[in-house]
């Protein structure tokens, strides 16, 4: 049975404790007031009601927090071999950004799942970067993988295969089910988390880039403000205008069927996981 790729883990920790460990003196700042809204002093903590994982981290020896921690490894069963090889722990969160939209959430993952679209809808943003006509796809449980070809992929001609970076010439879709994307792209990481907002037809995402090494030089800088001003601009000039007509489209009630995803098996993937995890699947 595959549960959620969301994970809320909770260190439980009581105030008192973390006073004592607190090596930097924030928390006898906030209780000065030299600090204000610090989470535990003047702001409140709502201890999680159902975390996936709660460490105890008094009272509590180090195996048995790290028999809790190795549950999370079920959720990623199957792409964690991926994710292991990407050295994640060495890369830096560059950016974070807040976008809202008026489109049902699951239509805003929609947007990453199929890569035709790229040549017409895309054509002077991505598609000169990426092959619109090849992908690989493979479904991992509820969670999936997508590959995305980059067009320096003929570079690879004419090498021995042990010499092939596949990672260097592809953008590497995975979706963390329910509502996280996760692409790797080649010299950087993208994710968006991707949440309902206050009504059915509207959703929230916090888009993040994190690049190989801290950036701090000024051209670094402005390399990835470019990339992300890139991604933005494709999303919300491109992606979400072309979703919205087709969710206007859905409510119309024109036709009574859709016929959905039939040659994308992403799409389909994910769309198939959802009843299922729900307790509607077939
Ligand atoms: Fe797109």
């Amino acid at each position: 049975m595959w549960a959620a790729c969301t994970i809320e883990a909770f260190m439980d920790t009581p105030i008192e404790v973390c006073e004592t460990r607190d090596t930097k003196g924030m928390y006898a700042a906030a209780r000065r007031g030299d600090v204000h809204n610090f989470t535990g002093i003047d702001d409140p903590y709502e201890e999680p009601l159902r975390p996936d994982v709660k460490l105890e981290t008094v009272g509590a020896t180090a195996l048995v927090n790290a028999a809790a921690t190795t549950e999370i490894y079920t959720h990623l069963a199957q792409m964690a071999e991926d994710l292991e090889a990407f050295g994640l722990e060495d890369y830096s969160h560059y950016e974070t950004r807040i976008l809202r939209t008026e489109l049902n959430w699951k239509l805003v993952i929609d947007t990453f799942l199929e890569t035709y679209h790229l040549s017409v809808l895309h054509k002077t943003t991505i598609a000169p970067i990426l092959h619109s006509n090849l992908t690989a796809f493979d479904g991992m449980g509820r969670n999936l993988r997508m590959i995305g070809v980059r067009k320096t992929v003929g570079a690879l001609r004419g090498l021995p295969e042990h010499d092939w970076d596949l990672v260097r010439h592809s953008a590497l879709v995975y979706v963390l089910f329910p509502n996280t994307v996760f692409i790797m792209q080649g010299d950087h990481l993208e994710t968006w988390r991707v949440y309902p907002g206050k009504s059915v037809d509207e959703a929230v995402m916090h888009v993040s880039l994190y690049t190989p090494e801290p950036t701090v030089t000024e051209k670094a800088k402005a390399h990835w403000d470019r990339n992300m001003d890139l991604l933005m601009a494709t999303v919300t000039n491109e992606d979400f205008p072309l979703a919205r007509n087709i969710q206007r489209d859905f409510h119309s009630g024109a036709q009574a069927t859709i016929t959905f995803g039939a040659n994308e098996p992403a799409l389909a993937h994910f769309h198939r996981s959802i009843p299922d995890a729900v307790g509607q699947g077939a």
